[in-house]
């Protein structure tokens, strides 16, 4: 037990049968589990909010963090051809750095990965209220939404984290294959929006272009400017990540992996910036600022109503992909930390069906839980800085490595390593400056009480950490 001591890397191979995940998944799996993660609440919503902040220059906002983004993705599609194993940001910390470090991405991957399945619920839940509104069938406002909104629980929100809890239960395999199914009705539904609203450009709603600045500015909580839009519309990005938690489980991890988070990456890059575009251009952002539904919205403004309609239903039927991806990356940090003695090991162990049930569960009653009470834009902001955190890490991970093993077999190597690296870390670091200042503190403070855990549990009980007093690993590359 050290606070430095490096996990072996490969140690998975030597695992027991019950702790180990079945290779059941290929890269065209991994592409649409990627895009099915990426494609989200962060462009069907926070376009919106993201305006709000930003005017007409959200579509910096949407370059400067799609870059960040596509830095942080070249550094993970590299670390996670080296070291294929469950766990992602985690796993290659603990290998490449240490043990308290690797506990604190941990972590911040928890943080990241609940928040994102409860804020895309809340998001996934707020169409599904408009939805059953629609059809007359509207639930009374105590079961609509939680305390914040003058409710007592968001029961749709907590309704579909148990419907995917169950579908991951069922089996990876079956839940990737309707992943597939559902980014297909996402992506046409993008494809949608920008054919309606694409004649109806006219640059002159790109005038003034940056109405609150660059940087960020005004008070905690409710700040503006291109850099606040940017740490907000980052959340729109980032679920690539959710495939390099998939390694243990690709059936061919050193290409596969690559495939499928550069691939993924690069697809939702593009469609973002053509619906950033359109959006703006097609009519003032003032309309649909702030607006929960905004590309419905506009379509609805453009005299479009059978083409907003078809984008809410399309939201209300694809969005779970994206809690699928997350719950099922969620699911496997809690597994590999369990299997690594980071937290409880009885944790650890996975069905017949090679899927962990324990773990899935009892995720599931915690994710319900913040999404049925906590607002969507608190939810978005945590699991962003939660997501900045571990981006960085691997990204240093990455540049640690090229130093201390520049020959090591890597299947994907980084293009210009240190530039993109850099742009990764400092990126991460100045949009984490810029995300609101009350969920800075937010965050401070659950790291400090995840420090507390490790101290009282993972510090004394790590696998990795006895090994090492017992003389017992191998040194690390
Ligand atoms: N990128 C995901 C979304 O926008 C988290 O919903």
């Amino acid at each position: 037990m050290a606070w430095n001591t490096r996990k072996p890397a490969g140690s998975e191979a030597s695992l027991e049968p019950h702790h180990q995940l079945k290779r059941t998944l290929s890269w065209p799996h991994l592409v649409a589990l990627g895009v099915g993660a990426i494609v989200g609440t962060g462009i069907l919503t926070l376009i919106g909010v993201g305006a709000a902040k930003a005017g007409p220059s959200v579509i910096l906002s949407f370059a400067i963090a799609g870059l960040i983004c596509a830095a942080a993705a070249l550094a993970y599609a590299e670390m996670a051809t080296m070291i294929p194993a469950s766990g992602s940001a985690y796993t290659y910390t603990y290998v490449v750095i240490g043990e308290l470090l690797a506990w604190i991405i941990g972590w911040s991957l928890i943080l990241e990965y609940s928040l994102v399945v409860s804020a895309v619920a809340v998001g996934w839940a707020e169409y599904a209220n408009g939805f059953l509104e629609g059809i007359g069938a509207g639930l009374p406002a105590a079961l609509s939404g939680g305390p914040h909104a003058g409710g007592i629980v968001n029961l749709p929100a907590v309704f579909i984290v148990f419907v995917v809890a169950g579908l991951l239960i069922l089996g990876t395999r079956e839940s990737a294959t309707l992943n597939a199914v559902l980014v297909v009705v996402k992506i046409v539904a993008l494809i949608v929006f920008v054919a309606v609203a694409v004649p109806f450009f006219d640059p002159a709603n790109f005038d003034p272009f940056m109405p609150n600045g660059f940087a960020k500015s005004g008070p905690s909580g409710s700040e503006v400017g291109v850099m606040a839009a940017a740490a907000i519309i980052f959340f729109a990005f980032y679920g690539f990540d959710a495939i390099a938690t998939a390694a243990e489980e690709a059936k061919n991890p050193g290409r596969d992996l690559a495939i499928g988070i550069v691939g993924s990456m690069v697809i939702c890059v593009l469609i973002y910036m053509a619906v950033a575009a359109t959006a703006i251009g097609a009519i003032s952002y003032l309309s649909f600022a702030d607006s929960g539904e905004p590309l419905a919205l506009i379509l609805r403004e453009l005299d479009q109503p059978w083409a907003a309609r078809y984008l809410a239903v399309s939201a209300v039927i694809a969005l779970p992909t994206v809690i699928l991806a997350f719950f099922y990356g969620q699911s496997r940090i809690f597994f590999v930390m369990a299997r690594d003695g980071m937290l409880p090991q009885g944790l650890a162990r996975v069905s017949g069906r090679g899927s962990p049930t324990r773990i899935t569960l009892f995720t599931a009653i915690v994710v319900a839980i913040l999404a049925g009470l906590v607002p969507l834009g608190e939810l978005a902001a945590m699991a962003n800085a939660g997501t900045l955190t571990a981006f960085s890490a691997v990204a240093l991970c990455m540049l640690i490595m090229r130093r201390r093993a520049p020959d090591a077999p890597r299947t994907f190597r980084t293009p210009l390593p240190w530039l993109v690296g850099i742009i990764a870390i400092g990126g991460c670091a100045y949009l984490f400056y810029s995300l609101p200042g009350t969920t800075q503190l937010y965050f401070l403070i659950a790291h400090i009480v995840g420090l507390g855990l490790y101290l009282a549990y993972g510090y004394r009980r790590s696998v990795a950490g006895k090994a090492d007093q017992a003389g017992l690993n191998a040194p690390v590359a």
